[in-house]
Order: structure tokens, then C-alpha cells, then sequence
């Protein structure tokens, strides 16, 4: 990437703009290989997006090649394509005349007279560290001087395109999912998610619904908390009796022992009649103690005691009451914090941490977001009565780059309000929330914006280069250049470059 030509440095801006047009994610590859071909020479270029279950790479975009009808498929390791998605290396081939690897499925250079003088070019697409996708292009031969500049220039391209590659694989990949028939997790509730964490969550919840163990479920606010906790009271054998959902923040500390354990007639001043706690509601079944971490102490010394005896006292009472509930506890704070400072009881903590289900922030579970997006889009339109069918790929990406501060909750909040707003089939980039629509514009995936940078800053070097030989002259510099005056002139202002400086810097030096 250190020694691009000018020109080189003018397609790729050229491609990044291509990439930031408001176009079909499709079109805006469809330009980048048109800007490919007549900016650089390298033409019918083919953008493949790899299928991560099987490992074929399939053929999704191209320039100057009839794609109508044709089904264009590489395997792992099948042709240069194919070798390239296995390995992850870029791969050069000087003539295609005379290279058996090259396999030409999508037909395109049958009938080409020169096969002999054409190079070609194959660069893995990579995002997040994994190969998403495969680049290539043909070169006339004789227009390649070196072979490794050319495949460092279209890994250049492949950086720029790699998120909305990535994005194009994705939607792919719903595609399939949505077609398949996935025992969900068992549990017959709606949890929506493939992602490895939430696999993960599945595997516990399956692993300990049988049992009466005490979970504890941690993870931030809106991760899914309750939900894993209905599935598992769903699963259990006691999924017939009563699940008793109690939030113990929003309960004042001085009502929290009365509302869980009961109090007799006349326990404290208002009790009037006797009162029959949660826990007792909860017999056969199973209580959810939401924000366990909020207990008052002595709300915690009588819960630790039902965990270990399964007993408890009601208020100003001497009856014991015998108890049979399973407890599940959740909580977004870290309860070893609270352990540490002092507010929860260290022995209670071990009796809650028996079997822990860590829920992973939504920012951690990948494509899950696209299908938790897809699925409430599913569900808000019906409860709304409205005819939104998909999400634009520009709001894929804010999505897809955002960090979810408040979960799933935060992402159904948001489809819900778009759903509400949309005039049309989709949901677009205006009706996000601003948070969103501000953080998908500020970061424009990790690669493009590191590779934007650098480009920015390299052509800013060349420029004043050429200014400081030209003395400021700005035909000059762009004779030196081998541009226009009129590209340099827009590339000092775009890049707040003072071309005056220079004529004084030399004068004075
Ligand atoms: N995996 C999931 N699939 C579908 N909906 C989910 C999922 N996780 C959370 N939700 C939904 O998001 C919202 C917040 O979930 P909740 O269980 O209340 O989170 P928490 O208790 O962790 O704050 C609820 O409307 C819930 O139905
Ligand atoms: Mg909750």
C-alpha cells in the first residue's frame, strides 16, 4: 500500500465514493468494477462471496460478463478462485493461455482471441479477519510491469469493499437460515440467534432446565435475561405450575422481605391482613428473582436460608413455611462487585453461582443482530398493520456497526419506531434514531477508514511533494503529478493543503 501511483490513488477514491453512494449495495460493486476496469485496465472483474458452510465461492458480481442465467460456483480449492478462498492468499497468473488451474466457469473469455496475453489477477476479500470473499480481474499482459504491484493494488480495492462484501454475504447467509427449519433451542420460545455465544446460552439452558438447580443469569440490560428464564421454567418438568416474575428494584427495600416471604396480620404498621409471599405463590413452580443484586440484607439472609433449608419465616410470624420453588436470579451488575463492596452477601453469592448463564452483549453476536432485526421487523409490521418487508443495506451497516449499549431491547425499540415511521416497503437510513444514524456514518467499517486514512494522508504527501518542486506552481504540480490542474486544486482544498507555503518555503530555503 506504500507506493501507489497517482492515478492508483485517484481510482481507489474513486471506488470509496463509488461505495458511499445511497445505491444498491450490488450497484455500488458493479461501479467499483467499472471504476476497476477503466481506471486501472483490469477488466471483467468478479467479486465472490464465500459460503461459509459449504466453502464455495459463488460468483455475485461482475463487470463485462453476462451473468443472466449462468450459475457460477468455485469449491474449496477448485481453480484459482477456489484456491484462493481456501488459502486466503492473492494468486497472479502472467498468461491464461497456458494456466490449467484456470478455469473460466463463467465463460466470459471463451471467445477472447488474446487469452494468451491476458494476466490474471485473484486477491482474498477479508473482513474481521476472515476471508468473506474473493476478488479478481484480467490485465492485458502487456500493460503489467510487475506482477506483485498489481495484486497489492486490487488488495487495495479488496480492503475498500471488504465491509460491503461482508454485508453481501450476510444477507446471503439469512437467506439460507431463514430456509431452513432449525429446532430453535428446544425450547419453544422464540430466541433468535445461530450466534456461537448464544449457542452456548442454548446448550445451558437445555443442560439445566431438567434439573431444580438455582441459575443465575448475568449479562447487560435488554440481553435477554427474562426470556432465558422462561425457557427454562418452559423446558422443566414444572413448566405446568406458576412461574412468579419478581423485579426486586423496583420494590421498595422496606416492602421486598414482606412481598417475597409473606407477613402475618399486623407484621408492621399497614399490614391489615395476613399476606401470602411470592415464594409461597411460587409452590410447584419456578421464581424469578430479577435484579437479584438490589436485596436489602435482610431480604438476602432469608433467601440464602430457602436456597439452603428450603424454609423461610413470613414477617412477625413463628411459622415456618417449607418451600419447593427453584429459583432463577438475574442481574446486569457484577455481583463479585457487589461482593467486594460489601452489599451482597458472599455466601448467598456462591449459593446463586451454581450454574451462571452469561448472556453476550448483542454487539458481540454478529449476524444474530440481522436476524433479530428481520424477526421484529416480522413482528412489528403485523402488530402495526404496516407492509415493511426488508432493512436497506446502508441500515444494515449502521446496525452492524453500532454498539448497542441497550441490547435486543434497544434494537426492538428501534425497528418498532421505524416500522412506525416507514412510508414505504423498507426501512431506511432516516428512520433510525440519531444515535444511529450518526455512529453508521462515523464509522465506516475498521478497513475502509484505516485505508481511507492512509490514502489521504499519502496523497497529501505526494501533493506538497509536488508543490514544493513546483514552487507553489499548481500546473506545474500537476504536470508532476501527471494529473490535471484542476484535480490538484481540488484535492488542496478537499485536503486543507496552502499551496503558498511552499513558494515562501523554497524562497526561504
Ligand atoms: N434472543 C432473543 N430473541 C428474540 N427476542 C429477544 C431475544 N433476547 C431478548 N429479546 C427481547 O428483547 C427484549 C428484552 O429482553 P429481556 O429478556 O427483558 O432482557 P433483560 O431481562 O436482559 O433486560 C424483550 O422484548 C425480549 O423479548
Ligand atoms: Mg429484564
Amino acid at each position: 500500500m506504500s507506493h501507489h501511483t497517482f492515478e492508483e490513488l485517484a481510482a481507489l477514491h474513486a471506488i470509496a465514493k463509488a461505495l458511499a453512494q445511497p445505491w444498491d449495495l450490488r450497484e455500488q460493486l458493479e461501479q467499483v468494477l467499472g471504476e476497476m476496469s477503466t481506471r486501472l485496465g483490469m477488466q471483467r472483474g468478479m467479486i465472490s462471496i464465500l459460503d461459509r458452510d459449504t466453502g464455495e465461492a459463488v460468483l455475485e458480481v461482475a463487470h463485462e460478463i453476462d451473468l443472466e442465467g449462468v450459475d457460477v460456483s468455485y469449491r474449496a480449492g477448485e481453480g484459482i478462485t477456489g484456491k484462493v478462498a481456501q488459502t486466503g492468499q492473492p494468486i497472479a497468473v502472467p498468461s491464461l493461455g497456458q494456466e490449467a488451474r484456470f478455469l473460466d466457469r463463467a465463460g466470459a473469455r471463451r471467445h477472447l482471441e488474446n487469452r494468451d496475453e491476458l494476466a490474471f489477477l485473484c486477491v482474498p476479500v477479508i473482513y474481521d479477519s476472515r476471508v468473506v470473499g474473493i476478488l479478481s480481474a484480467d490485465k492485458p499482459a502487456g500493460d503489467v510491469t510487475e506482477m506483485d504491484r498489481e495484486l497489492a493494488m486490487l488488495a487495495s480495492v479488496a480492503e475498500l469493499i471488504a465491509k460491503s462484501v461482508n454485508v453481501l454475504a450476510l444477507e446471503d447467509e439469512n437467506r439460507r437460515l431463514r430456509r431452513m427449519v432449525h429446532p430453535v433451542n428446544g425450547s419453544g420460545l422464540d430466541m433468535i440467534g445461530q450466534s456461537k455465544g448464544m449457542q452456548e446460552v442454548y446448550a445451558l439452558i437445555r443442560h439445566v432446565a431438567d434439573s431444580a438447580t438455582t441459575v443465575l443469569v448475568t449479562g447487560e440490560t435488554g440481553t435477554g435475561k427474562e426470556l432465558v428464564a422462561k425457557a427454562i421454567h418452559a423446558n422443566s418438568p414444572r413448566s405446568k405450575g406458576p412461574l412468579v416474575m419478581v423485579n426486586c428494584a423496583a420494590i421498595p427495600e422496606t416492602l421486598i422481605e414482606s412481598e417475597l416471604f409473606g407477613h402475618e396480620k399486623g407484621a408492621f404498621t399497614g399490614a391489615f391482613r395476613q399476606h401470602r409471599g411470592r415464594f409461597e405463590e411460587a409452590r410447584n413452580g419456578t421464581i424469578f428473582l430479577d435484579e437479584v443484586g438490589e436485596l436489602s440484607p435482610a431480604a438476602q439472609a432469608k433467601l440464602l436460608r430457602v436456597l439452603q433449608e428450603k424454609q423461610f419465616q413470613p414477617l412477625g410470624s413463628s411459622r415456618l413455611v417449607t418451600t419447593n420453588a427453584r429459583v432463577i436470579a438475574a442481574t446486569n451488575r457484577r455481583l463479585e462487585d457487589c461482593v467486594a463492596e460489601g452489599k451482597f452477601r458472599t455466601d448467598l453469592y456462591y449459593r446463586l453461582t451454581v450454574f451462571p448463564i452469561f448472556l453476550p452483549p448483542l454487539r458481540d453476536r454478529g449476524n444474530d443482530i440481522i436476524l433479530l432485526a428481520d424477526h421484529f421487523v416480522l413482528k412489528y409490521s403485523k402488530e402495526l398493520k404496516k407492509p415493511v418487508k426488508r432493512i436497506t443495506n446502508a441500515v444494515i451497516e449502521a446496525f452492524l456497526s453500532h454498539s448497542w449499549p441497550g441490547n435486543v431491547r434497544e434494537l426492538e425499540n428501534c425497528i418498532e419506531r421505524a416500522v412506525l415511521l416507514a412510508k414505504g416497503p423498507s426501512i431506511e437510513m432516516m428512520h433510525l434514531p440519531p444515535s444511529l444514524q450518526i455512529g453508521g456514518h462515523e464509522e465506516p467499517g475498521r478497513h475502509a477508514g484505516k485505508l481511507g486514512a492512509v490514502i489521504g494522508a499519502q496523497e497529501r504527501s505526494m501533493i506538497v511533494e509536488a508543490l514544493k518542486e513546483a514552487r507553489g506552481n499548481q500546473s506545474q504540480a500537476a504536470r508532476l503529478l501527471g494529473t490535471t490542474k484542476r484535480i490538484v486544486q481540488y484535492k488542496i482544498r478537499k485536503l486543507g493543503i496552502d499551496p503558498a507555503k511552499y513558494k515562501a518555503a523554497r524562497r526561504k530555503g
